[in-house]
């Protein structure tokens, strides 16, 4: 029997209440192929500032590091807002990602027929619409040095830096292409290489590294009309890879196409250990109220079955389910119409739903 050992952490807001559903999911489908989840918990974020004065411990990062997946839930909040940079509850995000060297995030943006109507865009624009985006997650702008504030004669200038060396560029590239040789074949390139230094390298990279791949068609987008053509034609995509600002600016934009950003998941992966987390924050508006959507974190681990275990079959089920899920009519709030084929569900009961969806027998409803 396979075993693997798993970090989750919960984090802030709404993340324990979705990482909870995900994690009855994959222990549900793990133990159908006879696989055993061990799984250790660590604070982040404010929770774990609250506790120990820092967003994330030397103990959680080792225990990730060592992990076969991580699962993490939401970091951040209103509370923590005014912390100094180096202990904010993103910091240890990021410093995370960065630890685990995840360079590569996925952000598949998968259209459920059933959600069409919940879309931002009218369904005759979402049709073939199946986009992957690969972000670059651990340089760029997000961690380029400088990054300074001064202060002279009374004025104050604050410094980021963009910058991108083309080691980073090529081994980012290279998960994009790989993941389009097993999709569409097709792989859009997201830079600013008309006004930015770091983009022209970026560009020149991405051509260079794509001689490998000649099965693969290539081609380059400016990002400002990258975000006009994701509301345009959002289905002339399939890979689209860019940079970390780019990334994280376009995938909370094409979220929208899918109906809720509390239906995005999302893979971060590198060379070694996977990271795996729901593209929504947390939420604090909600937090706690059981309403929240679940089926971010559980797609998450979705993902985690798929790079991180080899489980496709279990990954499978799990989207599966999902699909399901929606097509019964089960909505949680984000996604609820009114309309009367829809029944609205708390954060527990849609976990419940999609277990019974995979064929997993639930106790009664009253327990749901
Ligand atoms: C995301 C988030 C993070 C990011 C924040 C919380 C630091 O917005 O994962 O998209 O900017 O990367
Ligand atoms: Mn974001």
């Amino acid at each position: 029997m396979s075993e693997f050992n798993l970090v989750v952490l919960p984090g802030d807001g709404i993340g324990p209440e979705v990482t909870e559903q995900a994690i009855r999911v994959l222990e549900a489908v793990c133990q159908k192929y006879g696989i055993s989840l061990h799984f250790e918990e660590f604070l982040i974020g404010g929770t774990s500032y609250d506790e120990y004065g820092i967003p994330i411990t030397e103990e959680a990062l080792e225990a990730c590091k060592a992990s076969d997946g991580v699962l993490l839930g939401a970091v951040g909040g209103p509370k923590w807002d005014n912390l100094d940079k180096r202990v904010r509850p993103e910091a240890a995000l990021l410093g995370l990602r960065k630890e685990l060297q995840v360079y590569a995030n996925l952000r598949p943006i998968t259209i459920h027929d059933a959600l069409r109507d919940a879309s931002s865009l009218k369904p005759e624009f979402l049709e073939g619409v199946d986009i992957l985006i690969v972000r670059e997650l651990t340089g760029g702008i997000y961690f380029g040095e400088p990054r300074t504030t001064t202060v002279e004669n009374g004025v104050t200038t604050s410094v980021d830096t963009m910058m991108y060396s083309n080691p980073e560029v090529e081994r980012v590239s290279r998960k994009a292409f790989e993941a389009a040789a097993l999709r569409k074949g097709k792989v859009c390139s997201v830079d600013k290489a008309n006004v930015l230094e770091s983009s022209r390298l970026w560009r020149k990279t991405v051509i260079e590294t794509a001689e490998d791949y000649p099965e693969i068609e290539l081609s380059h987008m400016l990002v400002d009309n990258c975000a006009m053509q994701l509301v345009r034609n959002p289905a002339q995509f399939d890979v689209m890879v860019t940079g970390n600002l780019f990334g994280d600016i376009l995938s909370d934009e094409a979220a929208m196409l899918t109906g809720s950003i509390g239906m995005l998941p999302s893979a971060s992966i590198g060379d070694g250990v996977g990271l795996y987390e729901p593209v929504h924050g947390s939420a604090p508006d909600i937090a706690g109220e059981g309403v929240a959507n679940p089926l971010a974190a559980i797609a998450s681990a979705a993902l985690l079955c798929r790079y991180s275990l080899g489980l496709e079959e279990a990954a499978k089920d799990i989207e599966k389910g999902i699909s399901k899920l929606l097509a019964a009519g089960y909505r949680t709030a984000d996604l609820y119409s009114g309309s009367e084929d829809e029944t609205l569900v708390g954060t527990k009961e849609a976990g419940t739903r999609v277990l019974e969806c995979m064929g997993f027998k639930q106790e009664s409803e009253s327990n749901a």
